[in-house]
């Protein structure tokens, strides 16, 4: 069954929508709209009634709230309704004496290792955990997940790596949620195991060309079990979110 994402422009290209219980990895340069079409994604289930969280990892809940109260999303009505939940599983704690004391105090070469479990990123384990409690306290059926790359998945083992970001997104699809998977890569041509992984990929291009104007667009990447074309469709930010334009090249 195919869920709408609510992204004007963009189910039509993708037969009508993502389908439901699958990973998707929307992946993007700083600033492309990533969080805009997560939060979309959410705010449509919502008002369909299928209960969405948006895990912030990296970005603080009253940040990404604030910054999305300026679209016409009903933002703020749909978590009272408690059809919308956001869940902060970043790093909590704030700078204080003790970094001061201890930049005093540890040789540089060892700073970096001086990690404690309130500062360090969250790792796979502890995100799913969280997770999983969430969707079923609340009967969640769409998930954002803000973003895969703020998640440790580190191993001196690059091999061991793949196989924990792979776990991970496998994990994710026990729980039955359409998750979307926001992630910081900047090269579409970059293939990683993320994409690999995923249902489908999404890239959001946000780059100057060589007359100086910003390029907004977006592109699929791969959508298994999904007739879809390959073209930098134009994006424009509306009061609503974004919206996916005609394709680049066809304006030409
Ligand atoms: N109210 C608005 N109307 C139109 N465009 C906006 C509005 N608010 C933000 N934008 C545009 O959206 C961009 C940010 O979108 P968004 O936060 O979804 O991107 P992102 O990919 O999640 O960014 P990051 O990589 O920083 O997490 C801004 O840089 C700005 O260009
Ligand atoms: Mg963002």
């Amino acid at each position: 069954m195919r869920i709408k994402t609510g992204i004007e422009g963009l189910d039509s290209i993708i037969e009508g929508g993502l389908l439901q219980g699958r990973q998707y990895l929307i992946s993007g340069s700083p600033g492309s709209g990533k969080t805009t079409l997560g939060m979309q994604f959410l705010v449509e289930g919502a008002k369909e009634g299928e209960a969405g969280a948006y895990i912030a990892l990296a970005e603080s809940i009253d940040t990404i709230k604030q910054d999305m109260l300026r679209y016409a999303m009903n933002v703020d009505e749909l978590e009272k309704k408690k059809k919308l939940f956001f869940i902060d599983l970043g790093p909590t704690i704030n700078y204080g004496e003790y970094d001061e004391i201890s930049s005093l105090i540890t040789p540089e070469f060892q700073q970096s290792s001086s990690e404690t479990p309130a500062n360090a990123p969250p790792t796979p384990f502890s995100v799913f955990k969280e997770v999983e409690i969430q969707v079923k306290t609340y009967g969640i059926k769409r998930l954002v997940i803000d973003s895969l790359s703020a998640i440790r998945f580190t191993s001196l083992n690059p091999a061991s790596e793949e196989r924990s970001i792979s776990r991970f997104i496998r994990n994710l699809k026990n729980l039955g949620c359409t998750t979307i998977l926001l992630s910081e890569l900047t090269k579409p041509d970059a293939y990683t195991i993320e994409q690999f992984a995923s249902h489908g990929v999404i890239f959001l291009h946000n780059y100057m060309d060589k007359t100086g104007n910003m390029v907004r667009a977006l592109q699929i990447i791969k959508m298994r079990g999904t007739k879809h074309d390959c073209d930098m469709r134009g994006i424009e930010f509306t009061y609503k979110g974004l919206k996916v334009l005609i394709p680049i090249k066809s304006k030409l």
